[in-house]
């Protein structure tokens, strides 16, 4: 058989080089964006009354921005504040990647409303080494080996800091039932459980 010889497909006569010539165009179509509609006369989130004013503390720093009130909190630190450690894995409270502490609670922040942290405390992954070291629960992940490719890595250890300040890491099974909302992609979960009994224990002796 020749490359135009014919592949007949019920009866149609349909070519190699139909075949491929359709399938990229299709792919084609699959991978070129849609034209956005043009958008006339729209209005500004101000004129829709959309925007509000959030005054909050990231990380022991002030911030006060205007924001659209349908603004998540992960979009607020990524985008307005760049604080690019917090990932985005689902984008709807499914990961756990994008988890940071909200007054000291671990909270998903792609499920929390930035206008919802008006007057409270936040804390990123960028927040919780000092000036000097690394809190010990980034070193404990280190020496684990509780990371592999990293994506999930910021999430995991604000949940594991949370895990062992609000006493839920005293064995192995509550450690696993607290992390159970952070999924690593990677299965490097023996490790991240090791780092946060290790941090645990020695948070018990001192
Ligand atoms: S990005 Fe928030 S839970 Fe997945
Ligand atoms: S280290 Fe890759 S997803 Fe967890």
């Amino acid at each position: 058989m020749t490359e135009e010889s014919s592949a007949n497909f019920s009866g149609v006569g349909v070519t190699r080089r139909t075949v491929l010539g359709t399938g990229a165009g299709v792919a084609v179509a699959t991978i070129l964006p849609m034209q956005p509609a043009i958008a006339q006369d729209t209005p500004s989130l101000k004129e829709t009354g959309r925007t509000l004013s959030v005054s909050t503390t990231v990380n022991g720093r002030d911030i006060v921005l205007e924001i659209d009130s349908r603004a998540s909190l992960l979009d607020l630190l990524r985008e307005r504040v760049g604080l690019t450690g917090t990932k985005k894995g689902c984008d709807h409270g499914q990961c756990g990647a994008c988890t940071v502490h909200l007054d000291g609670q671990a909270v998903v922040s792609c499920l929390t409303l930035a206008a919802k942290v008006d007057g409270r405390h936040v804390m990123t992954i960028e927040g919780l080494a000092d000036e000097v070291s690394l809190h010990p629960m980034q070193t404990a992940f280190i020496d684990c080996d509780a990371l592999q490719c990293g994506y999930c890595t910021p999430g995991q250890i604000m949940s594991a800091v949370a895990c062992v300040r609000h006493g839920h890491a005293t064995d192995r099974t509550s450690i696993r039932q607290f992390m159970s909302g952070n999924i690593c992609r990677c299965g490097a979960y023996a490790g991240i459980v090791a780092a946060i009994e290790g941090v645990a224990a020695n948070s018990r002796k001192g």
